[in-house]
């Protein structure tokens, strides 16, 4: 998820567009850059780090001034943060420039035709062999805009693109395909941007691109036609939010955005890692197949959230593998002098790349000789630096501290890996890979479909915000999300919140049980392990007997809970496994919603860090 920002007009486009990405730093910052057409050339700018990094650059080099410009500040997916990896990338001839957000999928066969084209390629990026297709394009076609349906033609994934070309001084184009993109129009003036934030200071007329359209600016106005060329119906609309709030996008906290872009970060992660025949390429796990086939162990550590993800992950390891996994806090790792070797794969799960629990466990398990994979969110991180190998999540940047879309991308990724580990070994075959594959990307909608149906979550929640304590209880994969919606309660509403193995209940936690106290049970699928359906079952009417108000969550045609259900909350049915990925929503959304509720601040709660980078 980066920031992009275009602006054709009277201003300088320099200053116009460096306030923008300004507003949109939150969406990444890695690096930064700028390209402003002026006296019939391009000039641009660019650097790793945040955008002061390049503000200090044009201080020492400042470009010519020009009325014509885009800008862009980089999530990485592909490519570390650094210079030559930072937008915006230029065709060999230095005459387009090019910025992107989102992953094109077929890029690595595009940079093989190229070079064999005889263009030059300098960065590790998918977005720099765009630069080149356009300038060969432009060639050919009448103008930028057609080069630039030309070239999406071709692409596959998802993009938003933003190109200017020094032969068209007033004009930018831009194109989008599954990533955002939106045109603000002024008088004589017109702005592209990633969200309205980036503009909002100039104009709040503001016009929606859809899919797969391309949109040409001019000082005088807009046309927008499909890839295809034909003219497309665009929704114009006034923008009534402020810009803070657009940086939120009109949602109160960044907590709220993140909840609702966890479809598309799903989606995301799963981008560019099936081939054509659905079977994974994850290439950038750089532990080779024979190395993979040797590990008889794998040890997942973690702390908080990725803990919980990691948790969930040993049950697909575990069944999809059949190689024994461990998942440990990272804080108690190193220190319990854990049996590590050669045939050991450490996984270190860790959204921002820096946690020091984390990083400390990973270096213990490679001076033990074992190699360790990295599942995290943050490109360039010392945890993915310090391993053999990465697989990023891509959810974009996570400014809540409260970890939610990175939780579900994180179980996306060790649902890969465990794939993987079963096709590289051969205890899963291709079609039943294939057949979980077509699972998970399916599981967008159905968390879509859970977003759709959170009023009574949230109104459930407003009403217990008195409450004392919440429990909640599991039991397989519903265990870890018990954990889980205790954790996010904790750490948001500031309250007592325990979760359980349900089966664990009576063994004591059952003498917590009190009148009206509120009750979590998480419902694993009646279709998959019965036996789990009906032990639950139980527990809910033993705690129901003993006066606990139960909370239920529970897939939709599940009767058998109906009649010991206080409150149920349904979620789409779903394969055993992959069931987390749908029963956590409802409990985050509870947890920001009581939290709120007590009037708490939400996306930076008291006593927390989003990145603890001490022991
Ligand atoms: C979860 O909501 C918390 N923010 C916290 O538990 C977090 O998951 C933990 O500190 C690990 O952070 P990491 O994923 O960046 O390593």
């Amino acid at each position: 998820m980066c920031g992009i920002v275009g602006y054709v007009g009277s201003q300088s486009a320099l200053e116009v567009v460096m306030a923008g990405l300004k507003r949109l730093e939150y969406r990444g910052y890695d690096s930064a850059g700028v390209a402003v057409l002026a006296d019939g050339g391009m000039a641009a700018a660019k650097r790793a780090g945040k955008l002061v990094n390049l503000e200090k650059e044009l201080v020492d080099r400042p470009l010519p001034t020009g009325s014509t410009g885009i800008g862009h500040t980089r999530w990485a997916t592909h490519g570390a943060p650094n210079d030559a990896n930072a937008h915006p990338h230029l065709d060999n001839a230095g005459r387009v420039a090019v910025v992107h957000n989102g992953i094109i999928e077929n890029f690595a066969m595009l940079r093989d035709e190229l070079q064999e084209r005889g263009h030059e390629l300098s960065s590790e990026t998918d977005t720099e062999v765009v630069a080149h297709l356009l300038a060969e394009a432009f060639s050919s076609c009448a103008d930028l805009a057609e080069a630039m349906r030309l070239v999406c033609r071709r692409l596959e994934g998802a993009f938003t693109l933003v190109a200017v070309h020094a032969d068209e001084p007033d004009v930018v184009v831009g194109a989008r395909r599954n990533s955002p993109l939106v045109v603000g129009v002024g008088e004589g003036e017109a702005f592209l941007a990633s969200d309205v934030a980036a503009f909002i200071a100039h104009t709040r007329s503001a016009v929606e691109l859809g899919q797969d359209q391309v949109v040409e600016l001019r000082r005088d106005g807009v046309t927008v036609t499909g890839f295809d060329g034909r003219p497309a119906e665009v929704r114009s609309y006034n923008v009534d939010w402020d810009a803070a709030a657009a940086e939120k996008g009109g949602y109160d906290y960044f907590m709220l955005k993140e909840i609702a872009e966890q479809p598309r970060a799903v989606a995301d992660t799963l981008l560019g890692r099936i081939d054509a025949n659905g079977s994974l390429t994850l290439d950038e796990v750089r532990i080779s197949a024979s190395e993979l086939r040797e590990m008889d162990k794998v040890v997942i550590v973690a702390c908080g959230t990725a803990f919980h993800a990691g948790m969930i992950a040993k049950y697909a390891i575990e069944h999809w593998t059949r190689i024994p996994c461990e998942v440990e806090l990272a804080s108690e790792f190193r220190y319990r002098d854990p049996i590590l070797d050669a045939q050991t794969l450490v996984i270190a799960i860790s959204q921002s790349g820096e946690t020091m629990d984390t990083l400390m466990a990973l270096r213990h398990a490679r001076e033990q000789g074992s190699n360790v994979l990295a599942i995290c969110n943050t490109n360039g991180s010392t945890i993915p630096r310090e391993s053999d190998a990465v697989l990023y999540t891509h959810a974009g940047p996570e400014v809540a501290v409260a970890s939610t879309k990175a939780f579900l991308t994180q179980l996306v990724a060790c649902y890969l890996v465990a794939l993987y580990l079963g096709q590289v070994r051969g205890t899963k075959w291709g079609d039943e890979i294939r057949a979980v594959i077509r699972d998970l990307s399916q599981i967008g909608g159905a968390v879509e479909r859970v977003l759709e149906t959170m009023e009574p979550v949230r109104e459930l929640a407003r009403s217990l915000a008195d409450k004392n304590t919440v429990l909640f209880l599991g039991r397989h994969v519903g265990y870890p999300v018990a954990l889980e919606g205790a954790l996010k309660l904790k750490e948001l509403a500031y309250m007592h919140a325990e979760g359980f193995a349900a089966g664990e209940l009576k063994h004591g936690p059952i003498a917590l049980i009190d009148e009206d106290l509120p009750v979590v049970v998480v419902v694993p699928s009646p279709r998959g392990r019965s036996v789990l359906h009906d032990k639950i079952v139980s527990n809910i009417q033993e705690i129901r007997a003993r006066g606990a108000r139960t909370i239920v969550i529970a897939e939709e045609g599940d009767e058998a809970v109906v009649p010991y259900a206080d409150h149920l909350v349904r979620i789409p049915v779903t394969p055993t496994l992959l069931q987390p990925l749908v029963a956590t929503v409802p409990l985050q959304v509870f947890a920001c919603e009581l939290a709120t509720a007590r009037g708490n601040e939400v996306d930076q709660p008291r006593n927390l860090a989003k990145s603890v980078t001490v022991e």
